[in-house]
């Protein structure tokens, strides 16, 4: 287990000076049911946040309505002053009860989010804050100005986004450098297959959410299994593997709130999944996919 490092996926650099392991974590799990309210075991949570660094993980992915408020504190309460670690939060989603996420892009409420999870963690700059979801009934270019204006004040250092289009992120690069995108992706969820490929052609980190998936395609005696015996690793393992070799600026984010899972998950980090391996899952993820699609 003391050879576990996320180093070993190897590194990113978000927009221009922030150099990150690119197997990262994401602390929306360590929060209680329908991301609400304190998680079950918060002991367990914290030595979870704890064992990251030692783990090398250093990108750490979370937001404001992780709880709310739970997943910020959590992380300031474990990793304050965070030397050495990049924590991205995000903003602009209001919380009305378990499983419940509403948009809310006003301006007045961004920059409440920055103000607040500036206090949560301790900090006077967020090194990477994401627009959680672009407020449809907002008009987008409010959204995008305070933002601008957030980081020319200093709050902000860079600026992310979440569940958008390629024009979306044109849009927005009108009013400062989008840096990363988070998007839905996984070996068997690959909507988001043009945006990734932008995002490679223009070297933004791509955050791929829910990355552990690979829904039917890790059946027993299924070929993912078998891929994951050969490689010592389970089929989450390889989930992870092939998004790190699918584009070099692939930044998975494997949220837990248990440490075993969390070491699981990292030690995908050294698995190099061969060329004909990772064309053959490739072909069966895009059909499952398409069936999926279909099926809605
Ligand atoms: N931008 C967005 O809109 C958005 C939306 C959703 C999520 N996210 C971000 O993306 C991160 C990851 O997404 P996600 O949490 O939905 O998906 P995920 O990381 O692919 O899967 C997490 C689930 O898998 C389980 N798990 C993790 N490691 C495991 C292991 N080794 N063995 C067995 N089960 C394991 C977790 O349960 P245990 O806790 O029991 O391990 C949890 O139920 C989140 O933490 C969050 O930061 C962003």
């Amino acid at each position: 287990m003391g050879s576990i490092n996320a180093s070993a996926s190897g590194q990113f650099t978000i927009g221009g000076d922030l150099t990150v392991n690119r197997l990262g974590y994401g602390a929306m799990r360590i929060t209680g049911r329908g991301i609400w309210g304190e998680p079950d075991d918060r002991q367990e949570a914290l030595s979870t946040l704890k064992r990251l660094p030692e783990l090398g993980v250093n990108f750490i992915d979370t937001a404001d309505s992780y709880g709310p408020e739970v997943s910020e504190n959590l992380i300031c309460e474990a990793l304050h002053p965070y030397t050495g670690l990049v924590v991205a939060t995000k903003g602009g989603l209001a919380r009305h009860g378990p499983d419940i996420w509403v948009p809310l892009g006003r301006p007045e409420y961004l920059r409440q989010c920055v103000l607040m999870s500036l206090r949560r963690l301790r900090l006077e700059r967020l090194d990477l804050w994401q627009l959680h979801r672009i407020d449809p009934k907002v008009p987008r270019d409010e959204q995008f100005d305070v933002i601008k204006q957030m980081q020319q004040e200093g709050l902000i250092r860079h600026v992310g986004l979440s569940e958008v289009k390629i024009e979306e992120i044109q849009a927005a690069q009108k009013f400062f450098p989008v840096v990363t995108v988070q998007n839905l992706y996984n070996l068997v969820t690959r909507q988001s297959e043009d945006v990734l490929d932008y995002c490679t052609r223009t070297n933004i980190g791509f955050i791929p959410w829910f990355p552990l998936a690979s829904g039917s395609l890790a059946q027993p005696g299924s070929m993912l299994e078998t891929i994951a015996k050969k490689n010592n690793t389970t089929p989450g393992g390889v989930a992870l593997a092939w998004i790190l070799k699918r584009s070099p600026v692939t930044l998975p984010i494997p949220g837990t709130s248990n440490a075993r899972h969390l070491e699981e998950n990292i030690a995908a980090a050294s698995i190099t999944l061969s060329n004909e391996d990772f064309e053959a899952l490739d072909i069966l993820g895009r059909r499952e996919a398409q069936m999926t699609a279909h099926a809605i």
